[in-house]
C-alpha cells in the first residue's frame, strides 16, 4: 500500500489545499503517514509570506531529503513553488515536483509520470477547486476558499505575485462546497479569502453575488451553527456585510479586520489608501450593528520609514480599538516588492524592540477582555481534549481558547453552553450549564 506525507505551512488556504490534496491521494488509494521514511509522495506545502517562513521551508526541505527513501516522489507547492520557481531544482536537486499555488491538481502527471520533472507556477485561474476530489469527511470547522489572489498590492505584501489577482469563485461552487461540508461534519464554516470581503461574483445572468448573500444561504443550512470569515481589507466592508452582523446570529460576533500601522505616513507608504478616522467609521458601524462584536488584527513592525512617533500612533490605536486575538510582525523584507527597496530600512534590533513592546501591549488587551468574559455564558464549540484527556477544550464565539473540565456531552452536541469561570493572559476557564 503506497502511502503520502503532507506538511502544511502558513495560512488556512493552505491548510484547505492541503485537505483537498490528500483527497486526491486517498481517491487513489494512498494512504496518509506521519513519517517521512515511509512515505512514497511527500508534498510541502508552502508559505513565502516572511523570509523567515520561506527559510523554515527550506530547513524543512532538507531534512526530508535526508529521511526519504530513495524512490519516493518529493515535491514542494503553493507559494516557496511559486516564489523559486525552477531554481528550486537547483537548491534540492532531489525534487520531482514544484507547483505553484493554483497547480495543485497537476499532482496526479507526476504520479502518472514519476521520471519527468514537473514545473508549474503558472497563475491562470482556480479549476484546481473543480478537479480535486471532495473531502470524505470534513471538520467541525471547515475553512472554504471562495477568493484568491489579491489586487490591492500592499508594498510589503508577496502574495499577490504568489497567488495573482483577485478571483472569486462561483457562487454555486462555493454553496456545493459548503452543503458538502455540512452533510459531512462540518458545524461552523470559515469563508477564506486574502481580501475575503472583496468578494464578487458575477453569475452569467447578470446577478451579482456577495459575501453578505453566501453567508445568508449558508445560514440556512440547519447543520451549520456558526459563521465567519478571514481576512478582511477595511475599505471593502460594505454596509450589506456590516449589517449581517445586525441580522444573522449565526454570523460570530467576531472579525478580523487588519489596519498593519496606525501611522497615516506608514500606510501611505504601505499602500494602505484609508484614515484611521476612516477605519474608526467602519468599527463604529459594525458595534452599532452588533454591540458585542471584537475586532482583531494584524500588525506590521519597522515598515521602511517607520519612526519612534509613527510606532507610538500604532500603540495608540490599538489602545483605541481594544483588539482581541491580534497578530504582528516585524517587517520582512519579500522579493518582487516595492517596500524591499523603499529607503530607511529600519535595523533588526529597533524592529525587535517594537515587536515586544506591542505584543505586550496586545497581551493586555487580551486579558483585559479574558477577564471581562468572567461570569458570562457562551454558546462554544468543542474542538477536542487537552493532553492529560482531564480537560475539553472549547472555542467561544470570539475565538478564545476555553477550558471546561468534564467529559463529552452525551448527546454528542458540538456546541455547549459553558459559564467562564476564570481567565489568563492566553485563554479561559469554564464550566458546562445545564439548563
Ligand atoms: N489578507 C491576507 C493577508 C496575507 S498576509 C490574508 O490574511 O489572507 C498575512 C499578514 O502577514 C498580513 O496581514 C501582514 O500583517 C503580514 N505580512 C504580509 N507581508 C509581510 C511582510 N513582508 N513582512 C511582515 N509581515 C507581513
Ligand atoms: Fe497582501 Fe495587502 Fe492583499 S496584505 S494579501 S496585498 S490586502
Amino acid at each position: 500500500m503506497k502511502k503520502y506525507f503532507i506538511q502544511t505551512f502558513g495560512c488556512q488556504m493552505n491548510v484547505y489545499d492541503s485537505w483537498r490534496i490528500a483527497a486526491m491521494l486517498d481517491a487513489r488509494g494512498y494512504k496518509p503517514t506521519n513519517d517521512v521514511a515511509d512515505a512514497d509522495i511527500i508534498i510541502l506545502n508552502t508559505c513565502a509570506v516572511r523570509e523567515k517562513a520561506t527559510n523554515k521551508v527550506f530547513s524543512a526541505l532538507g531534512r526530508v531529503r535526508d529521511a526519504k527513501k530513495p524512490s519516493a516522489l518529493f515535491g514542494i507547492v503553493g507559494c516557496v513553488a511559486r516564489e523559486v520557481g525552477a531554481n528550486a531544482f537547483h537548491r534540492i536537486p532531489e525534487l520531482n515536483f514544484v507547483l505553484g499555488p493554483q497547480s495543485y491538481h497537476k499532482i496526479p502527471q507526476i504520479l502518472e509520470n514519476p521520471d519527468a520533472r514537473l514545473l508549474n507556477i503558472d497563475l491562470s485561474g482556480l479549476e484546481k477547486f473543480d478537479e480535486l476530489p471532495q473531502m470524505v469527511t470534513s471538520p467541525t470547522v471547515c475553512y472554504i476558499p471562495i477568493q484568491e489572489g489579491c489586487n490591492h498590492c500592499c508594498t510589503y505584501c508577496i502574495v499577490p505575485y504568489t497567488r495573482g489577482q483577485e478571483l472569486s469563485r462561483s457562487f454555486d461552487d462555493v454553496m456545493r462546497d459548503t452543503k458538502h461540508a455540512a452533510q459531512t461534519g462540518a458545524v461552523e464554516i470559515c469563508f477564506l479569502g486574502q481580501n475575503v470581503n472583496g468578494y464578487k461574483y458575477t453569475a452569467p445572468d447578470g446577478t451579482i453575488y456577495r459575501l453578505s448573500d453566501l453567508i445568508r444561504e449558508t445560514a440556512k443550512i440547519p447543520e451549520i451553527q456558526r459563521i465567519r470569515f478571514t481576512s478582511s481589507y477595511p475599505t471593502e466592508m460594505s454596509d450589506d456585510l456590516i449589517g449581517m452582523f445586525a441580522i444573522e446570529p449565526k454570523l460570530l460576533p467576531f472579525l478580523n479586520m487588519p489596519i498593519q500601522s496606525g501611522s497615516p505616513d506608514v500606510l501611505k507608504r504601505m499602500n494602505r489608501p484609508y484614515s484611521l478616522d476612516g477605519y474608526m467609521e467602519i468599527i463604529n458601524k459594525l458595534r452599532a450593528a452588533r454591540p458585542d462584536i471584537q475586532i482583531s488584527s494584524d500588525f506590521i513592525v519597522g515598515f521602511p520609514g517607520e519612526t519612534d512617533s509613527d510606532f507610538e500612533q500604532t500603540l495608540d490605536i490599538a489602545k483605541r480599538v481594544g483588539y482581541i486575538n491580534s497578530y504582528s510582525f516585524k517587517y520582512s523584507p519579500r522579493p518582487h516588492t516595492a517596500a524591499a527597496i523603499m529607503p530607511n530600512q529600519v535595523p533588526e534590533n529597533i524592529k525587535k524592540e517594537r515587536l515586544a513592546i506591542l505584543d505586550s501591549l496586545l497581551n493586555d488587551i487580551q486579558h483585559e477582555f479574558n477577564d471581562s468574559c468572567v461570569g458570562k455564558t457562551m454558546m462554544c464549540l468543542y474542538e477536542g481534549s487537552d493532553k492529560t484527556g482531564q480537560h475539553l477544550i472549547y472555542r467561544t464565539p470570539y475565538m478564545q481558547q476555553c477550558v471546561v473540565r468534564g467529559t463529552i456531552p452525551e448527546s454528542g452536541e458540538k456546541i455547549s453552553k459553558i459559564k467562564i469561570t476564570g481567565a489568563s493572559k492566553a485563554s479561559i476557564r469554564g464550566e458546562f450549564v445545564n439548563d
